[in-house]
């Protein structure tokens, strides 16, 4: 008796609305710039940069569930927004796409009438909500999310909440209750589906300037699609298969492509054998669980194998170095060493006139930048990486270089500082225009330049 209700609740816990059977999970990728200038973006990844490396620094405070996350809400431009609707009935949310970090959390708010400070789709009104449920303090579910310390968990009471406390580097917090409530997807056969019990933080307090204001940019929070346990992915997983993917369009294009992320095995699904992808292995740091890293073995430009010694790329013993694939981050940050070696080839390569000296301020935070005006079809270096698996990724160069004003291009990779144990990141606009999965079943992220045609 005791396992059929078991099993009834498992049913019970998908409901699926569309009429044909729902493949994968379809969420439409908005992307956002509130300033649309490549030196904020530049800072604001800065900004990102030193939490990714606050984490890192924090990993042997006290216990690894405690120290303090990071998330993409640290940096306001060039992000990829997806939209979550939460709650019975549905409450349309805004939330930053993030790879970079595992937890999911909203803006809540706990008003019951007079509501009249929160019109709809301003923050989550979990007392409107008939499914919402904080989960206990004493759970097991919550001993995996960095809760406040002093913590007033009292397990023998039956209704003590779970209380979450997510710090930022800058001192900007979210805290509140984790919680439980009901989710509404659009799958990719344009039905909805209902999945019950999403745990996320319903975030009561949220203050500093990572996550409110403009850097936020009218998001409610943040969807984490990290590799840890409680990320939106690994929930969803559960249901979906151990995978999601995503692709970034161009958004420069007009009118902007509908990006979208995917979560589920879309290939399997949609019987492709057209976009074959290529395979690199994830690699796992202990230090830094969240984190999807690749193995990056050696680079070329214009075909011409750059002088990088490959333990410039190795995570170290202590987790330092590595290279994560962060959809939070805009611009690339390469390790110093390889860094300085790319420019170096890039100035040797490009034929191409420097800006004249004078107008610096739009192009002052790069170190190589061109003058392409009046050239119909300017010949730009070409970048590879040679990654683990024996896969080869070769991005366009507009991937890698930005039009920061009227007919000037700058090489949009920048060093990551060796001190604090800088390691890489692959941005989202060296992304764009791959089909990216993150099969983490089998451990390996796949990508082809053709396979955007499937999202
Ligand atoms: C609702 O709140 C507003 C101000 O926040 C107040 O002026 C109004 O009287 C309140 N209405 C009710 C029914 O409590
Ligand atoms: C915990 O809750 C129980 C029941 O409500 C109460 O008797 C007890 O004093 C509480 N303990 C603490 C430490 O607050
Ligand atoms: C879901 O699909 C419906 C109908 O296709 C669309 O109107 C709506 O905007 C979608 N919602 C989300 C959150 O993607
Ligand atoms: C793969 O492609 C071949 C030829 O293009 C086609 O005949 C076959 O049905 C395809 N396989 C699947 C699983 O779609
Ligand atoms: C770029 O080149 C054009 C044409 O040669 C020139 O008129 C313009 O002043 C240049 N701009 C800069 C910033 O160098």
């Amino acid at each position: 008796m005791l396992s059929f209700s078991l099993l009834y609740l498992l049913f019970l816990a998908v409901v699926d609305l569309s009429t044909s059977t729902a493949e994968y999970l379809k969420l439409p990728l908005l992307h956002k710039t509130p300033f649309p200038t490549p030196l904020q973006s530049l800072s604001s990844d800065i900004d990102r940069l030193s939490l990714l490396r606050h984490r890192h620094h924090h990993k042997h405070h006290r216990t690894a569930l405690k120290s303090p996350l990071i998330s993409g809400a640290s940096s306001g431009s060039g992000q990829y927004f997806v939209s979550l609707r939460l709650g019975s009935p549905p409450q349309t949310l805004l939330l930053v796409a993030d790879t970079g970090s595992d937890l999911t959390w909203v803006t809540c708010s706990a008003c019951k009438t007079n509501c009249s400070s929160h019109p709809p789709g301003s923050t989550f009104l979990s007392r409107h909500s008939s499914t919402f449920s904080p989960t206990h303090c004493f759970s097991s579910l919550c001993q995996l999310v960095p809760q406040p310390d002093p913590n007033p968990c009292n397990h023998t009471r039956l209704h003590s909440p779970c209380r979450y406390e997510y710090v930022y580097v800058d001192g900007s917090k979210t805290s509140g209750f984790f919680s439980k409530d009901t989710t509404t997807l659009n799958t990719s056969s344009g039905g909805a589906m209902k999945l019950k019990s999403l745990a996320f933080g319903c975030g009561f307090h949220v203050s500093g300037p990572s996550v409110t204001g403009l850097s936020f940019n009218g998001a409610h929070g943040v969807m984490g699609l990290g590799r840890g346990p409680i990320s939106f992915s690994s929930q969803l997983g559960r249901r979906f298969g151990r995978s999601f993917s995503y692709c970034l369009r161009d958004y420069t294009l007009s009118p902007p492509p509908t990006s979208y992320l995917m979560i589920g095995d879309v290939r399997s699904t949609k019987k492709d054998n057209k976009s074959k992808l290529s395979y690199t292995p994830l690699l796992i740091n202990p230090v830094a669980p969240t984190f999807y890293y690749i193995a990056i073995k050696a680079v070329f430009v214009n075909r011409v194998k750059l002088p990088i010694d490959p333990s410039v790329w190795s995570i170290d013993g202590l987790g330092n170095g590595g290279t994560v694939i962060d959809s939070g981050t805009t611009l690339t940050f390469l390790t110093e060493p390889a860094y300085l070696e790319i420019l170096t080839a890039f100035k040797r390569e490009v034929k191409l006139p420097s800006p004249a000296p004078g107008d610096e301020s739009t192009h002052s935070g790069f170190d190589l930048c061109v003058n392409v005006t009046g050239v119909s079809r300017p010949r730009l270096p070409r970048l590879s990486l040679e990654l683990a698996g024996e896969s080869v990724f070769s991005p366009p160069p507009r991937n890698y270089f930005i039009d920061v004003s009227e007919g000037i291009k700058c090489l949009a990779i920048q060093p990551a500082e060796s001190e604090s144990g800088g390691f890489s990141v692959i941005g989202n606009l060296m992304q764009q225009g791959f089909l990216l999965e993150f099969d983490r079943g089998k451990s390996r992220l796949g990508f082809s330049r053709r396979g955007c045609a499937l999202s």
